[in-house]
């Protein structure tokens, strides 16, 4: 019998479903008990980049936890953390060259909402605190980090808890209005933060978040070119931080290391997660310029985040050991070069009338689902469309990330799809014809 509430311990993330245990794990493949074979189609939420079962860094995992499995950030320094963060401050950005080391995307989101009023009140201008965020946009699902989503569906029952931040526009080529560009949505959306910024008031206005591609909330979402360059013109105009979310699309997803190499354009804060330690421990960064460190170092002299698990030497040797695989193995390249043959076989999934698009690039895409390809009418919300196919995609032994009422109508729906980057041509097609037999499955039974 599979293990369920509330015979089990487990307090569930879905408590009203059967759970397979999974067992193991290999290459693009996760097994569960019964020895059943999944295509781990999404990475997990977006994660595993390296692959599943990679001895290598497994072992430099265990090496290190028998020589020092913790210290606490405040007493010591450990060698882990101190090469890791070199081997991150040299594909970041120029200027970036602190790393903040903490344990998941949320929490890098809150330490970079706390950085950025924390180096404003130490620049003795305290009255910035006021960020700005787009929507569709996902940072993460604790209280600050949801304040600045703008995905519907996470915020909710949650709203009297938020924090009332302002959000601008994302410009999305598919729901692009039909009477101006991609070019010209990209400019009225970035002349929309500058409303927004000289509407609440520069010297209220503390930072500006955006993922460089928008990942979780809305399936691989690339800005037209010079978006971001207009974006950092205006923040740097109005003495607002840019902050850039890299939880997702960093650590090679896109197909470069991180999504901002495509847009020549340099944050004073990036955040990084997920891909960094390729699942095997749960690690995530701040990637911080050095003028915002050496402010704190020269005034208060620490920042305001004081976490038990930040700077941790085993969560360090795994994010290490899983760049030092990326780059033995040039997986980055392969990111970028696999994504061109997935993105086109999965491009055949339009077949079906109820794909209204398909997007992405590098290992990271989104299917979107319609009602009507004409008006591209989402589904009403209470058909789940998204999730009875990621529900038939199980059954066809593939794993999907599913979301829904990602819009701020409320409404649309996507699976969004992130493979290993190790993912063959082969394993590509398979995994496109169990995705075409789910979702003609939920077509059928429409
Ligand atoms: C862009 C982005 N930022 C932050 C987060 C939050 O990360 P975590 O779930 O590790 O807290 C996510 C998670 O999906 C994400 O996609």
């Amino acid at each position: 019998m599979s293990p369920r509430y509330p015979t089990s311990n487990v307090f569930y993330r879905r408590l009203t479903e059967e759970m397979s245990t999974a067992v193991r794990g290999e290459g693009i493949y996760l097994y569960d008990q019964d020895g059943n074979e999944f295509i781990d189609g999404s990475g997990g939420a977006l994660v595993v980049n390296v692959g599943h079962g990679v001895a290598e860094i497994a072992n430099s995992m265990a090496n290190q936890a028998h020589k020092l499995a913790y210290v606490n950030g405040l007493h010591f320094t450990n060698e882990p953390v101190e090469a890791l963060a070199r081997e991150v401050a040299a594909f970041t950005p120029e200027g970036l060259n602190h790393v903040y080391f903490l344990s998941s995307g949320s929490a890098a989101t809150e330490a970079a909402i706390k950085l950025a009023r924390q180096y404003w009140c130490e620049k003795g201008r305290d009255q910035k605190y006021r960020i700005i965020a787009r929507t569709p946009g996902y940072h993460g699902n604790t209280l600050a980090a949801l304040s600045v989503s703008g995905r519907p569906s996470s915020r909710e029952i949650f709203e009297p808890l938020l924090q009332d931040f302002s959000f601008v526009p994302a410009p999305m080529e598919y729901r692009c209005p039909t009477d101006l560009s991609f070019e010209e949505f990209g400019d009225q959306c970035a002349s929309h933060l500058e409303a927004t910024i000289e509407k609440e008031g520069p010297e209220l206005v503390a930072a500006f978040i955006a993922e460089p591609v928008i990942g979780a909330s809305a399936g691989g979402v690339v800005s037209p070119p010079g978006y971001f360059a207009k974006i950092r013109e205006i923040c740097d105009r109005h003495d607002v931080l840019f902050i850039v979310d890299e939880v997702l699309t960093g650590m090679g997803r896109t197909g470069k290391w991180l999504a901002v190499d495509r847009e020549d354009v340099a944050p004073d804060i990036l955040t990084l997660g997920k891909g960094l330690s390729g699942g095997y421990a749960p690690l995530s960064a701040l990637v911080v310029r050095d003028e915002i460190v050496d402010t704190i170092a020269q005034k208060s002299g620490a920042f305001s985040f004081n976490q038990t698990f930040s700077h941790t030497p085993v969560a360090a040797a795994a994010g290490l050991s899983t760049i030092q695989y990326l780059k033995d193995h040039e997986l980055v390249a392969r990111s970028a070069q696999m994504g061109v043959y997935f993105l086109e076989q999965l491009q055949t999934l339009r077949s079906s009338e109820i794909v209204g698009d398909v997007r992405g690039i590098g290992l990271l895409a989104g299917v979107e689902y319609v009602e009507n390809r004409d008006t591209k009418e989402p589904f009403p919300p209470e058909f789940k469309i998204a999730e009875r196919i990621r529900k038939a995609a199980f059954e066809e032994r593939l794993i999907l990330w599913s979301t829904t009422r990602y819009l701020p109508s409320n409404n649309g729906d996507l699976s969004v799809l992130g493979p290993p980057f190790v993912i063959t041509k082969d394993q590509v097609d398979e995994l496109v014809k169990r995705l075409k037999s789910a979702i003609e499955t939920i077509e059928e039974n429409l």
